[in-house]
């Protein structure tokens, strides 16, 4: 982790302050030392939790290795995941993806992280108009939704992907080709350890994530949330401007 990007948690730091300008002007923020009912109670004073299938309580997921996985549920297992936007098949994902690690393993099990922001500053044709529809999620024949698309006017933009048995991504242009293939070989992705008592915020329409693969057990906590109408924030609830 980058110096600066690295912030102590603690339940006196107001939400408006240091961790939530990261989240406005990086799309990320890790934190450490911090306990599930922290990031919980940081989380409740500005989001609001959403429902995931596999939830145990609102918005929150433990993804831990399972012994079988289904469709979908890569998560669950000890294996290389690509990175990828959560929900990335719904109409609307959500726009908060907050990680604490409960129990990290004996190796491995880094987080991959790739800024959709620079993606699209790099290859900016993947974000036109005439261009954005060239690379899509598909699902057999379906086309289900742009990778990146314009969201909600005055230049905001969302990004979205995932790549297994529940959708895969199609490029049919030159800029969606090359954008594909730095995805897939993680060519902007960074990496980061997260000890026990760390994790990050990340802007679910901004940042891909994934992990590594690792030995041992490995409890993660996710919390899904949007932001809630009305906060400074709300607008990560439509997208992001590069
Ligand atoms: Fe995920």
């Amino acid at each position: 982790m980058s110096q600066g990007e690295v912030l102590r948690s603690g339940r006196s730091e107001h939400p408006h302050g240091t961790r939530t300008a990261h989240l406005r002007e990086r799309g990320v923020v890790f934190f450490r030392d911090t306990h599930l009912a922290d990031l919980r109670h940081f989380l409740t004073e500005w989001t609001s939790p959403y429902v995931h299938p596999h939830e145990t309580q609102p918005g929150l997921t433990l993804i831990e290795p399972r012994g079988a996985t289904g469709r979908g549920e890569d998560g669950f297992s000890r294996e290389d995941m690509g990175l990828h936007t959560d929900r990335a098949t719904s109409r609307t994902p959500p726009s908060i993806v907050a990680l604490l690690v409960l129990q990290s393993p004996r190796s491995g099990g880094e987080a991959l992280l790739m800024d959709g922001a620079e993606l699209l500053r790099s290859i900016p044709d993947i974000g036109t108009r005439d261009a954005k529809n060239d690379f899509f999620l598909g699902a057999g024949s379906r086309v289900l939704f742009p990778v990146c698309e314009e969201a909600g006017g005055r230049g905001f933009v969302r990004i979205r992907y995932r790549c297994d048995d529940i959708a895969r991504p199609v490029a049919l242009g030159k800029a969606s080709g090359r954008a594909l293939d730095d995805i897939e070989n993680l060519r902007r992705a960074r990496r980061f350890p997260l000890p026990l008592g760390t994790g990050c915020i990340i802007h679910n329409h901004r940042y891909l994530h994934g992990r590594t693969r690792f030995e041992g057990g490995r409890s993660i906590a996710r919390i899904l949330a949007d932001v809630d109408p009305g906060f400074s924030l709300s607008w990560l609830n439509t997208g992001f401007r590069y």
